[in-house]
């Protein structure tokens, strides 16, 4: 059966990494005999540019009928002064698709794990998941800005963060039954409903155990003693800045993918990092993060394991030969690693 994707490669390096993602995809079709119809659609800067408008109408009708949709990045100093940056149409498309449960899995592959900044025995076999709350709180709370003040309300129902909780729980199901929940709710009120809640769904799943953290001592423990962690779930703002600090631990953000899910409709899988307008344009980006969000979709969203497995373990034999991207301390261009992915493939 045709699986129909939507491809949004946004700007700077979302071109060029989205464009390994769909060589990937193209290889993996032919060799696990699949059907891929990828459309692609104008998004962010882009969007602005082609269509006026970050989130273009087309592109959002297009999202809400694909089975998947795929993101590559957006945003740069192009588009800062924009009256709607790039940024309001990742958040638009977020909100408008309900996709309430971003999943960034933090991983070391043996390859790299001397690369690291941190110690070998600390980071090898980290493995563990951000589970980031992405369409409430202070976010999508009432913003005001004028010249001499300026507020952002964060806001979470009970209802916004049970489902998040439970989520967590869902995942830790599957690997070793551990959730830390992590907030700062020694000060803020969103924080206490969240904890209290947090509390209220584990009693719904006996068999697994729940912590709590602050968010100012998780984020130190994090780099201290990464493999403390299993699944770890946190609101929106807390999620962005962990989930690229925890990128320190394998040693690039460029290896980073997502899933965002919501309760029934498509799921969308980027990068965790941004545009990278520094290196953009140059064939240098590591397209890593893009080709293994790829593999989440096969498998998170077409049940494909077999086809999501080839692509991780190539990437693997891949950074085992020492074909690595810049990043990482590499000569390879983002074409080259993609090619030598392409031939560990078969
Ligand atoms: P960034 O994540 O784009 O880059 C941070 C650093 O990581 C840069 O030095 C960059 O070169 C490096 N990096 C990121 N991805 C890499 C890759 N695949 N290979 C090698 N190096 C990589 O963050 P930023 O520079 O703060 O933001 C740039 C723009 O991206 C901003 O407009 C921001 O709003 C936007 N942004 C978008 C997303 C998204 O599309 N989901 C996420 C984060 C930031
Ligand atoms: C991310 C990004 C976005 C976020 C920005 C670009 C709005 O940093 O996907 O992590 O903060 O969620
Ligand atoms: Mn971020």
């Amino acid at each position: 059966m045709t699986k129909r994707i939507v491809a949004l490669p946004g700007d700077g390096i979302g071109a060029e990494i989205m464009s390994s993602a769909l060589k990937i995809l193209a290889e993996i079709m032919l060799l696990e005999n699949l059907d891929f119809d990828i459309q692609q659609y104008p998004f962010g800067g882009a969007g602005i540019d082609e269509a006026g408008d970050p989130l273009p109408p087309a592109t959002l009708a297009a999202c809400e009928k694909a089975e998947a949709i795929l993101l590559g990045a957006i945003g740069g100093p192009k588009w800062d002064q924009a009256p709607k940056r790039p940024e309001q149409g990742l958040l638009g498309l977020r909100k408008a698709l309900g996709l309430f449960a971003n999943i960034r899995p933090i991983t070391v592959p043996d390859a790299i794990v001397h690369l690291s900044p941190l110690k070998a025995e600390n980071v090898r076999g980290v493995d563990f998941v951000v589970v980031r709350e992405l369409t409430g709180g202070i976010y999508f709370g009432e913003k005001q800005l004028a010249a001499e003040a300026a507020s952002d309300l964060c806001t979470y129902s009970k209802a916004e963060i049970q489902r998040i909780i439970r989520k967590a729980f869902d995942i830790a199901r599957t690997r070793s039954k551990k959730v830390t929940s992590v907030d700062k709710a020694n000060v803020l009120a969103t924080s206490k409903l969240w904890r209290q809640t947090a509390e209220e769904v584990a009693a719904e799943y006996p068999d697994c155990t729940l912590e709590h953290q602050l968010v100012d001592s998780a984020a130190m423990v994090m780099i201290q003693k990464p493999k403390a962690f299993d699944v770890v779930v946190t609101e929106n703002l807390f999620g962005d800045i962990l989930s690229d600090e925890a990128s320190v631990i394998p040693g690039s953000l460029g290896m980073m993918p997502s899933a965002s899910h919501s309760e029934n409709g498509p799921s969308l899988y980027e990068p965790i990092h941004g545009s990278a307008p520094d290196i953009a344009n140059q064939n240098i980006a590591n397209p890593m993060s893009m080709i293994l969000s790829a593999a989440m979709m096969l498998r998170q969203s077409f049940g494909l394991e077999t086809a999501a497995k080839r692509i991780e373990t190539a990437c693997d034999q891949v950074m085992n030969q020492g074909i690595l991207t810049a990043d990482l301390g590499g000569k390879a261009s983002t074409t080259e690693f993609t090619d030598a992915v392409i031939q560990a493939l078969h």
